[in-house]
């Protein structure tokens, strides 16, 4: 690569995410690491001398959606010769094939690979370069680099990458083998957050529940514990947990460890046996239903969210029915619902895909409109309550309105006589939509 420095002082950096937290939270560090060898970071593609996407390949959509992107970045790479790089998911999968198909981008990354993006960006980029390669042990980017979108709640990576290879999903391609992070990083950088006077904190990785302290085997609860003894932080989320590996132990600590939220996001995919078989996600719909019960026994005001798939290969209308009642059964605070995508690699892929499209957008309607009737009902049961919510900042829509969430994860929007960006405040809920509540702060 070394062809003559390039000087990152005078040269304006953006960066444009797709995907998932962990890829935000990839793209604070990237963003952190220009930024400390002296980029600036800019708002807009068009007046940057470099531009890092960041992309996501869980969905063809997304994939469609980052081509089109890239489509744009070429239109105007031709007036202005801006460096531009694609990192992330895709170009882990696809590697140096991206630099040979869309001649316009001049290096790619995989996630494993972000400690060489200021080396890559000094050297001048006449050759092309591609790094997919991947480390057996975490890799450390320093924590102080991160430049974090929020100041009040930030993303903490504890592990990366999974092993489970549910049938239909591209993520172990992408993200490789689960590898955790030592324990002692992740608490000191939780520490200095807190430091920095952040209140919330929320643990990421694909499957949190199976997170091992490299060095010294202790485990996601012992983790949660730790995390709970920082002083200044004072909410603890994680995501994702799988539910085959959410054992009694981490439910126990979630009820004792003050500080971590009784939420959970706890993706459900299916409510049919049969499918979830399918899916090879290792759980049955009783056990699932099991583990719901045993989390509500021991904190009865905790908030479920999950994922869902409508239409996987084979899904006959009876299993798909099964999906609406786990849905009816659980009455979940919120959902995130997708069609059936199938994607290159995965073992679904290779079934014959069924399900015509217009079938998949009638269960994901159905799925969706059955979810609003759920949550409008559970909003509304919420009328009168004064619920504790952490504001983090003002509505888009009308900046009179403060916005933040509640224990539960859900959006408030409130009015307040004072600046309460960043504080906790206990708002009286006067009204709701299906998505969120509305009032009133009543103390401060
Ligand atoms: N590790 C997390 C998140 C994985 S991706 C987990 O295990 O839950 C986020 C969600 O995307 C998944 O939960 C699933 O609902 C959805 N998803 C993944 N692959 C998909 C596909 N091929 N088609 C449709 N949805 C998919
Ligand atoms: Fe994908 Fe399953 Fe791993 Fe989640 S647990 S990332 S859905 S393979
Ligand atoms: Fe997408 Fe990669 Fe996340 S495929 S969902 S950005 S792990």
């Amino acid at each position: 690569m070394e062809k003559g420095a390039r000087n990152l002082k005078s040269l304006k950096f953006y960066v444009h995410t797709f995907g998932c937290q962990m890829n935000k939270n990839d793209s604070e560090r990237i963003a952190g690491i220009l930024s400390t060898a002296g980029g600036k970071i800019s708002n807009s593609p068009e007046e940057s001398d470099i531009i890092i996407v960041n992309t996501c390949a869980v969905r063809e959509k997304a994939e469609e959606k980052l081509y089109s992107y890239l489509g744009r970045l070429a239109t105007f790479k031709k007036k202005k010769k801006s460096t531009i790089g694609v990192v992330g998911c895709v170009a882990q999968l696809y590697g140096s094939e991206l630099l040979e198909k869309k001649p316009f981008i001049d290096f790619v990354l995989g996630p494993d690979n972000y400690n060489q993006i200021s080396e890559i960006i000094h050297s001048n980029h006449e050759e092309k370069f591609a790094s997919t390669s991947w480390s057996q042990d975490y890799n450390e980017i320093p924590h102080e680099k991160t430049f974090r979108e929020s100041n009040i709640s930030a993303y903490v990576t504890i592990m990366e990458g999974c092993n489970n290879f549910c049938s239909y999903c591209i993520v172990p391609f992408a993200r490789g083998r689960e590898k955790c992070r030592p324990m002692q990083n992740i608490i000191e950088e939780i520490q200095s957050l807190a430091d920095k006077g952040y209140k919330e904190i929320q643990l990421l990785g694909q499957n949190v529940n199976s997170y091992k302290d490299p060095d010294t085997g202790k485990d996601f609860s012992i983790l949660l514990k730790e995390a709970n003894q920082t002083e200044g932080i004072e909410w603890i989320r994680f995501i994702t947990s799988h539910p085959k590996n959410f054992t009694k132990k981490i439910a126990t600590t979630m009820k004792e460890a003050e500080k971590v939220c009784h939420q959970l996001h706890l993706p459900v995919q299916s409510g049919s046996s049969s499918v979830l078989k399918r899916m090879n996600r290792g759980y049955t719909r009783e056990e699932y239903l099991e583990k719901i019960t045993i989390l509500r026994n021991l904190m009865p005001d905790i908030s479920f969210s999950t994922d869902i798939i409508a239409g996987f290969p084979g899904e006959t209308e009876e299993e798909f029915q099964e999906t609406l009642s786990i849905l009816e059964e659980v009455r979940f605070n919120n959902i995130f619902s997708f069609r059936y995508s199938p994607r290159p690699l995965t073992v679904a892929c290779q079934e014959k895909d069924t399900i015509s499209f217009e079938e998949k957008r009638r269960r994901l309607i159905e799925v969706q409109d059955l979810q609003k009737k759920i949550q409008l009902e559970l909003n509304k049961s919420l009328i009168g309550r004064d619920l504790k919510v952490l504001c983090t900042g003002k509505s888009k829509k009308a900046p009179h309105i403060y916005s933040g969430r509640n224990e539960g994860h859900q959006v408030v929007n409130f009015k307040s006589k004072n600046d309460v960006i960043g504080c906790f405040v206990d708002v009286h809920i006067a009204s709701y939509g299906p998505y969120s509540l509305h009032g009133e702060a009543i103390k401060q």
